[in-house]
């Protein structure tokens, strides 16, 4: 690794006299899109500061973000495999961060580290920007890690009707069900757990659904979650299917496609979910000014 590398990926906010300095940690991180996506914010809105990148060490969380904060760095965004670990660092969590079990944005203010969780909002958003309808709607998740508990609160927040929760291993879905059966009564939302295997079975998956959201790490091995007899069974012409994983139309967006259903990568969660946490740091009131659908085009272009 050359010196230019070594200071972008360890950065020191100490370097940027006159300007509030962020940054994205995770390992790799070298790929990340999110300096790009806040130095748009940052130019729309005028906002002194600068967004590098960090790379802790595996096991090595704690130590970077102490002395990323100790230096007087303001905000952290967390990604891959370090939100379990921000959600520990943090002093202080909001409830929906504690819901979905992981942290992606870390503050500190008046020497306090809060943590929140910005992804499932940032799901949210962005299909309702792409005009699907989730109130009312029959959902789907596939996958019961961590990337699905952290947006099955913001989804049933916005009343589905129902919300199936299908994993490989099935335990794992049904514990997320108990987790989060108080919130879906509250709402009034049928909220089930189902096997992989179940949603091949017509007898137990006896509809298809609006809206399927693969959660699964499936994608990033060019892999889906899905047989052939799944998909037959889950998606209708009218259907959509929204894969977590960007860049690519993945294994399971193609199975969607072949079944006339409209499809989505993830990359406008990534914009959305960065556009929530550049307002918990720089003010709620810049919301009308740092335009993500616009960033998110720019990535696309
Ligand atoms: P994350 O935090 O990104 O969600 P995770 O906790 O490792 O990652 O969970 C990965 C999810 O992808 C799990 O739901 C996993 O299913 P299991 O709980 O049965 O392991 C799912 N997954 C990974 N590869 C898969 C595959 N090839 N087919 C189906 N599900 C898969």
């Amino acid at each position: 690794m050359n010196s230019s590398q070594s200071n972008d990926l360890h950065i020191d906010p100490s370097l940027f006299p006159g300007l509030d300095v962020y940054a994205v940690a995770g390992n790799p991180i070298s790929h990340s899109k999110s300096p790009a996506i806040h130095q748009s914010f940052a130019e729309h809105s005028k906002q002194a500061m600068h967004y590098g990148r960090l790379q802790p060490e595996i096991d090595g969380f704690a130590k970077a973000a102490k002395a990323f904060f100790v230096v007087g760095g303001k905000g952290l965004n967390v990604t891959v495999p370090f939100k379990l670990d921000a959600q520990a660092f943090a002093d202080v969590l909001t409830s929906r961060a504690k819901l979905a079990g992981a942290v992606n944005t870390l503050w500190i203010k008046e020497g306090k580290i809060f943590g929140d969780n910005t992804d499932g909002a940032g799901l949210v958003r962005d299909l309702l920007a792409q005009g699907i309808a989730i109130n009312s709607a029959r959902i789907l998740i596939i996958g019961a890690g961590g990337a699905a508990r952290g947006v099955i609160g913001p989804l049933l927040e916005q009343t589905p009707k129902c919300l199936v929760i299908a994993n490989r291993t099935s335990a794992k879905a049904d514990e997320l069900v108990k987790l989060f059966a108080g919130l879906a009564a509250s709402k009034e939302v049928a909220l089930e757990s189902r096997a992989l295997s179940d949603l091949a079975d017509s007898e137990i998956t006896q509809y298809s659904f609006d809206l399927v959201i693969n959660a699964t790490a499936a994608g990033l091995n060019d892999e889906s979650p899905l047989t052939a007899q799944a998909v037959a069974n889950i998606f209708a012409p009218g259907s959509f299917a929204y894969d977590m994983v960007y860049g690519k139309t993945t294994s399971f967006m193609q199975q969607a496609l072949q079944r006339g259903a409209r499809v989505s990568d993830g990359l406008g969660m990534l914009v959305e979910q960065a556009a929530d946490a550049f307002l918990l740091w720089r003010g709620a009131g810049l919301a009308k000014i740092i335009k993500p659908r616009s960033v998110l085009e720019k990535l696309r272009s």
